[in-house]
């Protein structure tokens, strides 16, 4: 092979230096210069959503904005993460650690596209056809249209998708493909961006959509840096424990669709099953009547989920007091803590605090507020908020609780699962009309909720 020209470059600061050095003298970070071939021809590496000929600029309001037709497939929550569908012509990464289901999944979707009569290609790097064929037996799946091709080297792979023709494409996984002209190791990050730029160009000039898969490390980001998730059109996280059977799949970035949608799923013996109803599971384990358990009403993009959130307050021993935090933003912890003390008089600064958002669920927003503080007072003064209270609302520094968005919905799964009580915030109430299965209470403090749920004390 031809010596290609190369240079090393610095992954943080992006300064370029003729020959590998240990550390970089622009930003002084040690390992970080990697080696990149100097290409003839950059205008290979730009890729764009329309390849069309036409490069002349167009009046905003000429161009057609007709939706493009969506691929759907026979899974609605994996659909509603995507937007709606799989968009032709988009590069699409699931991330996840290794044995989560990945390989599962985009295997059960390539076969239902394929009993839809469209060709589909899954490149298989990590296992041999024989592998592929015995999950695929597993699943019962047996397509006529699913092609297997046990491949790592990427022009092989990009040769057979122009021969097959498919309509979609896996490519299981990024990390174990390779482009012969990069002189790295396969799952590098020269090899994993220039591949991840192939397939981008051979997606969007063809139109075919490609799935890739790509193994998250141990820090929980996707190998071969964030740089992968910059160039693809949309980052889905597949998510969930080990130990437990549900499955998580959360959109983190789409160019097609809003990023805040999740899809669950459940691990059974023959493959995996959508879950159409998350609060039910969510709510299956929990502990009634037990100090430090609330319930809150979350939104999971546009889809209201319930969700047990648990506190355990207990007498620091010895040193600082420790603050936990699973599922949950951790700094919230130590500010509603700081509001309790300051606002109710819970002398919380000698204790430890451990929460946890029960389920294996992940909550971004701050309408749980409310029911941290709840549970965290709950557990401290050992006493049961009610079963059948679900609360929702954020919390001000001063104490003063805080309007939510897309309160009806909240209320409605509330009502909907047979809780009798829910606490919103007082601004809540106006401008709807709450159902009448359901009990509505207002509040403007936490005091005021805390009376409420744990009564006086
Ligand atoms: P896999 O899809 O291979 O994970 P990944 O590609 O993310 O590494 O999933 C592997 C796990 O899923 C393995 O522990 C077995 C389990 N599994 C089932 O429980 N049921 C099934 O039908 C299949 C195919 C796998
Ligand atoms: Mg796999």
């Amino acid at each position: 092979m031809a010596k290609k020209k190369s240079k090393f470059v610095c992954q943080e600061c992006g300064y370029e230096s003729a020959k590998w050095m240990g550390k970089c003298p622009a930003c002084h970070q040690w390992n970080t210069l990697v080696e990149e071939v100097v290409s003839k021809d950059p205008a290979r590496h730009v890729f764009q959503a329309d390849n069309s000929a036409s490069k002349k600029p167009e009046k905003i309001t000429a161009i057609h904005s007709e939706k493009e037709p969506r691929i759907t497939t026979k899974m609605p929550e994996l659909n509603r993460v995507l937007g709606g569908g799989i968009v032709p012509g988009s590069l699409v990464l699931i991330g996840g650690d290794p044995g989560i289901g990945k390989s599962t999944l985009l295997l059960q979707v390539s076969s239902q596209l394929a009993d839809k009569g469209m060709p589909v290609l899954y490149i298989s790097g990590e296992e041999s056809a024989r592998q592929t064929k015995l999950r695929a037996d597993r699943l019962s799946i047996n397509s006529e249209e699913l092609y297997v091709l046990p491949e790592t080297n990427l022009a092989e792979v990009v040769n057979q998708i122009e021969s097959i023709d498919p309509k979609f494409v896996v490519i299981d996984s990024i990390q174990t493909i390779y482009r012969e002209e990069v002189t790295s190791a396969p799952g590098s990050v020269s090899q994993v961006r220039e591949c991840t730029s192939e397939l981008m160009r051979v997606a969007k000039s063809k139109g075919i959509p490609i799935f890739i898969v790509g193994h998250v490390t141990k820090e929980g980001s996707i190998a071969g840096p964030r740089l992968l998730e910059h160039m693809v059109d949309a980052v889905l996280y597949f998510e969930g424990e080990q130990h437990h059977t549900f499955r998580i799949l959360r959109g983190v970035k789409n160019r097609f669709g809003s990023t805040n949608e999740m899809g669950i799923f459940e691990m059974k013996e023959k493959g995996l099953e959508e879950v159409d109803n998350p609060s039910e599971i969510f709510l299956e384990e929990r502990s009634q009547g037990a100090a430090g358990s609330t319930i809150v009403a979350s939104m999971e993009g546009t889809r209201p989920v319930l969700v047990e959130i648990q506190a355990l307050i207990s007498p620091t021993t010895f040193g600082n007091p420790r603050r936990m935090a699973t599922g949950l933003d951790h700094n919230r912890v130590p500010l509603l803590m700081a509001v309790l003390e300051k606002r109710v008089g819970l002398l919380l600064q000698n204790q430890d605090a451990y929460l946890k958002v029960a389920g294996g669920v992940k909550l971004d927003e701050p309408a749980i507020d409310l029911a941290v503080a709840i549970s965290i007072a709950s557990s401290f003064r050992n006493q049961a908020s009610k079963a059948d209270d679900v609360v929702v609302g954020e919390v001000g520094l001063t104490g003063e609780i805080r309007r939510v968005a897309r309160i009806e919905q909240r209320v409605q799964e509330a009502a909907k699962l047979g809780f009798k009580r829910v606490i919103i915030p007082q601004k809540n109430l106006e401008g709807w009309t709450p159902p009448d299965n359901i009990e509505v209470v207002g509040v403007n403090t936490v005091q005021e909720a805390l009376s409420i749920t744990l009564g006086e004390r």
